[in-house]
């Protein structure tokens, strides 16, 4: 049976660390499930990530149906979370029609939306239709061109109230958890303090009620990319490099593939 997002709310009041993954393949999905992570998230990082797109913007439903059912069909034991993509969400008809499309075809049990104040209708209307909604706050990817770039948000005042306003929004709306992406530590440790569904962080610093990182990004898989809150915990790049020039080696000398390995 998977985590209920019930049961996520739970883990903050009995103050356990939630660990949430971004995934978008099978073999991936399986593994972190199997391995007790808590929410598996098809984040339209998928974009960039697997993509090779410039930004999220371009992600489409298709794509994010696409990956989040290969994602359902792995995992056994987390909450599976559909990213809703660029302009899926612009208005509360458009947002409930996609969402349930999420939990419909896609096999998720709840659905992500970037924003607060901003989409406290589109919010609502899922919440209305009993949709488990993740809110997420501070640095924004589908607004990142607007903003100029990946930037962290919340340095200054202002900027701070804005994202603890979006937050207590989000959470007086019913959001089973909580995104906070590239905002300064502190300002995610007020935000944890006052609102009651767990915060996830991303860049956000230790006092959040759980951490998410891209699975690619831990595994080192794009060398080219390493944000600062990114921990490397593997070297995959390497690997598979040195993986398919070995193959390519043994293939131009004639020693793949071996009688044994031949019918
Ligand atoms: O798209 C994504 O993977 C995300 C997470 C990084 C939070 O939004």
């Amino acid at each position: 049976m998977r985590l209920t997002a019930e049961a996520i709310l739970g883990k903050k009041r009995k103050g356990e660390k939630l660990v949430c993954l971004s995934a978008y393949d099978f073999p991936s999905a399986r593994a972190a499930d199997e391995e007790g992570v808590d929410i598996v998230l098809v984040g339209d990082s998928v974009g960039m990530v697997l993509l090779g797109l410039d930004s999220t913007t371009a992600v489409t439903m298709e794509d994010m149906l696409h990956h989040t059912k290969a994602v359902a069909r792995a995992v056994k034991r987390a909450l599976v979370t559909g990213d809703m993509p660029y302009g899926s969400y612009n208005n509360p008809k458009s947002a409930l029609r996609n969402a349930e499309r999420f939990l419909k075809e896609g096999g998720a049990d709840a659905v992500k939306l970037e924003g607060g104040v901003a989409i406290e209708k589109q919010v609502q209307a899922l919440r209305n239709a009993k949709i488990p909604v993740m809110g997420h706050v501070g640095m924004l990817p589908q607004s990142a061109e607007k903003i100029g770039g990946y930037k962290v948000q919340g340095k200054d005042t202002a900027g701070a109230e804005k994202i603890l306003k979006d937050a207590i929004l989000l959470d007086h709306l019913g959001v089973f958890s909580l995104v906070l992406e590239c905002v300064p530590a502190a300002l995610a440790e007020r935000i944890t303090q006052q609102v009651k569904c767990p915060t996830i962080g991303i860049g956000a610093g230790p006092k959040t009620d759980g951490q998410i990182l891209v699975l690619p990004d831990l595994l080192g898989i794009r060398s080219g990319v390493s944000p600062k809150f990114v921990r490397r915990y593997a070297n995959l790049e390497k690997e598979i490099r040195s993986a398919v020039a070995a193959y390519r080696e043994d293939v131009l000398q004639g020693k793949f593939p071996s009688p044994k390995e031949s019918y």
